[in-house]
């Protein structure tokens, strides 16, 4: 590949995911993009770019090139720290301040095939009272139109469970067919799948989500793409909605916009809370 092929296909990630391409990604690049040249028939990956820029217009082999470069690294319960501050802090906080509403919206933003989101409705599926009586949506969202397909079928290998799903929720909500594990029904019903880029626009409105998990995908993008999905998201939040990030990721930087939560690394509320979680300084 030569370096004009680098650098276009770097902008080219950039502008359309706010994925960053620093040199030393440069032979992922190559893997990566090797079975589209195939696909396409053209010769490597300076032929792929001539290809792209003669017809920018293609956004099929654009969209293949975004979802052959992002990471979809996830598990069930990764982490576990931010779903044991979900259940511990901000679940017995929110009983309170959406008692009136008796509804949770959640939106799982970079959602890679769905573990996150479906860790969350077990979650709450096991907190029990009264999140059981109230209108529970999980929204999970991503970029790739290919992990939004395996979220939403709910399907996974004997490996994908074996990594973080406690063997008493296994047998409790998902049901075995041969070498698969298929979720139960009730679970997949709090949840709902699309496609979203966090550069667009957000898909949900303006002030309607209590919690935003948005973890290990701000790492990936360059300053100013994590500042626009920071506003973005800051935007579908209210008064008192918690944004979780990645452990290597922070909302500071924005001003009064966020608040991390005091001694929790990577909660945050923003600066109009009235959750009532003790905040350290911006
Ligand atoms: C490493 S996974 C994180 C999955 C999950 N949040 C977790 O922590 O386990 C990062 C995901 O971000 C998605 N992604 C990258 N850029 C994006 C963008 N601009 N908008 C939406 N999703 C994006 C990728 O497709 C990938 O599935």
């Amino acid at each position: 590949m030569n370096r004009a092929a680098f650098d276009y296909f770097a902008d080219l990630l950039r502008r359309e995911s706010g994925m960053q391409m620093t040199p030393e990604k440069y032979y992922l690049l190559e893997t990566r993009l090797h079975p589209i040249v195939q696909q396409q028939g053209v010769v490597g990956i300076d032929g792929l770019a001539s290809l792209l820029r003669r017809d920018e217009g293609n956004n099929a082999v654009r969209q293949a090139v975004v979802e052959a470069m992002a990471t979809n690294e996830t598990s069930f319960f990764r982490d576990a720290t931010p779903f044991d501050r979900l259940r511990d802090t901000v679940l017995p906080a929110m009983t309170q301040t959406r008692a009136a509403a008796q509804s949770l919206c959640i939106w799982c933003a970079a959602c890679a095939s769905g573990q996150e989101a479906y860790s969350i409705a077990l979650l709450l599926r096991e907190y029990g009272a009264p999140f059981t009586e109230w209108k529970v949506e999980i929204t999970g969202t991503d970029i790739s139109h290919g992990m939004i397909e395996k979220a939403q079928r709910g399907v996974y290998s004997q490996f994908e469970v074996q990594r973080g799903m406690p063997a008493r929720l296994l047998v409790k909500y998902f049901t075995q067919e041969e070498e698969i594990w298929r979720l139960r029904d009730e679970v997949r019903a709090m949840t709902q799948f699309r496609q979203a880029n966090l550069l667009q626009p957000p898909p949900l409105p303006a002030g309607s989500v209590d919690i935003v998990f948005c973890r290990n995908v701000l790492m990936y993008l360059d300053a100013s793409s994590r500042v626009r999905v920071l506003q973005g998201l800051h935007g579908v939040m209210h008064a008192g909605s918690v944004l979780f990030l990645g452990a290597a990721e922070t909302a500071g930087g924005l001003g009064e916009m966020f608040r991390p939560v005091a001694g929790m690394a990577g909660l945050y509320v923003r600066g109009d809370s009235i959750l009532g979680l003790p905040v350290s300084p911006a």
